[in-house]
């Protein structure tokens, strides 16, 4: 029986027409004479109808052999529902389909879980994830990311991008993370590294003249994995030669705007507003700003210079600030509420949450009042614009933990509070990224953004005197607090490069080893170039509404990188690591060697 119709397409409209239709049984409802079936395709729910007064008998007795999640087909007719019985909840809750026939296509064994039921532990549905997929949610998501997908392929298409694709079996490239390795059977002891991302290649498309390139492409990246990063996950990767920054943040937003305007049918103003990354910092404690509501940091260090509270002071004495933020109308807040935020930002290193209420009378009280000047109240009224039943909430400390603990504790707000609408849509960019970072741990400069990053030409004169001063010319584009893409414009002059890895504390010898193609191409007419990439994964995540992006990737790995469904990773035979000359020292391997 070929199906004619899906389960989510006929309206009452269809009356009187004869149909097949094909898909699972979701449920079935025995009524003594009467046999209910709904059945379920990706499209939607159909109600069946066996009726023993119209239906042959061994059809009947076909269906009342049917369980959950059999595979059927059906013929019938359609048959306008009875007004009291129209189901306004489903779209084909108008109609049902009279059974004349009944086949079983498949049978199904009792199934680990109802499809319906949302209290099923994710352990088990992400051993069972192509059962999660056939609940409605995860499908839904997945086609929604084959549109963007097709969004993105179609509208760089339109601009004379070229889509390519760069090797899986590559070398070591470092964007941060730690790389997942693959041995060599023909060399032994050699190992390729998955890419991290197709930094390198990308670069060297540009060197090899293609000028506009991208590619929907797979990384890899062996890191702490929590709910927006999973070790193998998707970019929209972009290059363009003989572009500066102001041309690839153009086709990145109008790309964007595209999408959002595509899928969610919002208009998103361009250009996206952007703030430099100390803006960022000082005003939204974060990198990833979410800028949906307000409650921004306020700066009490001027006002706080020569407090005689001991703590401020010691903090300020010591190169230290001392921030706040002003939640407005929670100056009643509970002594246990205040508590729960003090946890909040103990969480970020934050030894204390010092609090202050303005009264209705605009007085300052609160648990800090006491330790502060009348003065020293008045100034910080002033620099916050608190108002009369506001809350002021302050943490000293170094500017790193302060901006973290303040930049989680507005969001953490915001949140209870709800502050935040649902159907906002911030995109923003955060530009002039520092170029350098110290790393205290290996006591080197390390690159914020990777070692191709260009510093801005005007800055390149402190690259020795004082490194952390130079900016780069990279930016992130964020949406609702989320990263969704990053890059930057590349250095393309081979001395610049050389010059950047000595820099990182890089040996001539190991930059040659390790980036010695790279180098040479750049020596070989490399063109002005630069680019970003976004990542995918995240940015249907938000757009999908969803929580995770767990779900919307098809086959995600759990917070251990481990996928619950295949039982990977997993031991290999003895003769496999034998050939790839490999032999493990700890681990479940280790003792059958
Ligand atoms: P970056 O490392 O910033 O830049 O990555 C770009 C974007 O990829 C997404 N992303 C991730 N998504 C899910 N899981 C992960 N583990 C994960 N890691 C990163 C983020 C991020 O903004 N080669 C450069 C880009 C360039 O310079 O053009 C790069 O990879 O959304
Ligand atoms: P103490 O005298 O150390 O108990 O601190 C007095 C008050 O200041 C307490 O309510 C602390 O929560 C608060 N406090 C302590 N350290 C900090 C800090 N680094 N930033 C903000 N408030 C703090």
């Amino acid at each position: 029986m070929k199906r004619t119709h899906h389960c989510g397409e006929l309206r009452s409209s269809d009356a009187g027409t004869r149909v097949v239709l094909n898909g699972w049984v979701h449920r079935r409802r025995d009524l003594g004479g009467l046999i209910f079936i709904d059945l379920r395709d990706r499209e939607g729910i159909t109600q069946l109808v066996v009726d023993p007064a119209a239906t042959a008998a061994e059809q009947v007795n076909t269906a009342q052999l049917l369980h959950d999640e059999w595979v059927i087909a059906a013929r019938g007719t359609v048959r306008q529902r009875p007004g009291t019985m129209v189901n306004p909840q489903l779209a084909t809750g108008e109609i049902e389909v009279v059974v004349e026939a009944l086949d079983v296509l498949n049978r199904a064994a009792p199934m680990p879980f109802h499809l319906d039921d949302t209290t099923v532990a994710e352990d088990i549905r992400l051993r069972y994830r192509y059962l999660e997929i056939r609940r409605s949610a995860i499908a839904r998501n997945l086609r929604l990311r084959h549109r963007v997908a097709k969004l993105v392929r179609d509208f760089l298409d339109a601009l004379g991008f070229v889509e390519i694709e760069t090797p899986i079996l590559s070398k070591s490239t470092p964007e941060g993370a730690r790389d997942y390795l693959v041995p060599s059977r023909v060399h032994p002891g050699a190992f390729y590294a998955l890419p991290q991302a197709p930094q390198q290649y990308k670069q060297l498309l540009m060197v090899a003249g293609i000028e506009r390139y991208f590619q929907i492409a797979r990384c890899f990246r062996d890191e702490d994995l929590r709910a927006d990063r999973q070790p193998e996950f998707t970019q929209v990767d972009i290059e363009m030669s003989f572009v500066d920054q102001a041309d690839v943040l153009s086709v990145s937003e109008r790309m964007l705007a595209h999408i959002a305007r595509e899928i969610l049918d919002v208009e998103v103003p361009t250009p996206f507003p952007r703030l430099s990354y100390t803006e960022a910092m000082n005003r939204y404690g974060s990198d990833k700003p979410d800028v949906r509501f307000g409650l921004e940091l306020a700066d009490l260090s001027g006002a706080l210079q020569k407090s005689s509270f001991r703590v401020f002071r010691r903090v300020l004495d010591t190169g230290g600030c001392v921030k706040a933020i002003s939640p407005q109308g929670l100056s009643t807040a509970s002594r246990r509420t205040l508590d729960a935020w003090a946890g909040e930002v103990a969480g970020f290193g934050a030894k204390g949450l010092a609090s202050l209420r303005v009264e209705t009378d605009g007085s300052v009280g609160g648990q800090a009042a006491k330790f502060l000047s009348e003065d020293e109240k008045r100034d910080i009224l002033g620099i916050t614009a608190a108002a009369p039943g506001d809350l002021i909430l302050i943490v000293a400390d170094t500017p790193k933990v302060v901006h973290a603990a303040l930049g989680h504790l507005r969001r953490v707000i915001a949140r209870d509070q709800g502050l935040i609408s649902p159907d906002r849509f911030a995109f923003v960019w955060v530009v002039d990224f520092p170029l350098l970072e110290f790393d205290d741990e290996n006591n080197r400069y390390v690159a914020v953004h990777h070692p191709f990053t260009s510093p801005r030409i005007e800055d390149v004169p402190f690259l020795d005197s004082t490194p952390e001063k130079v900016r780069a010319q990279a930016y992130d584009v964020v949406l609702n607090g989320v990263e969704i893409g990053g890059g930057s414009i590349r250095i393309h002059d081979p001395g610049m490069q050389a010059r950047m890895f000595e820099r990182l504390g890089i040996s001539a010898e190991e930059s040659e080893d390790r980036f010695g193609h790279l180098l040479t191409a750049l020596k070989l007419g490399a063109p002005p170039h630069g680019g970003i990439a976004l990542g995918f994964d995240r940015l249907v995540m938000l757009l999908a509404g969803a929580e995770s992006i767990r779900d919307v990737i098809a086959f995600p790995k759990t917070t251990r990188a481990a996928c619950l469904m295949t039982g990977s990773p997993a031991p290999v035979d003895a003769h496999q690591l034998e050939e790839l000359h490999i032999r493990c020292t700890t681990g479940v391997d280790a003792d059958s060697q």
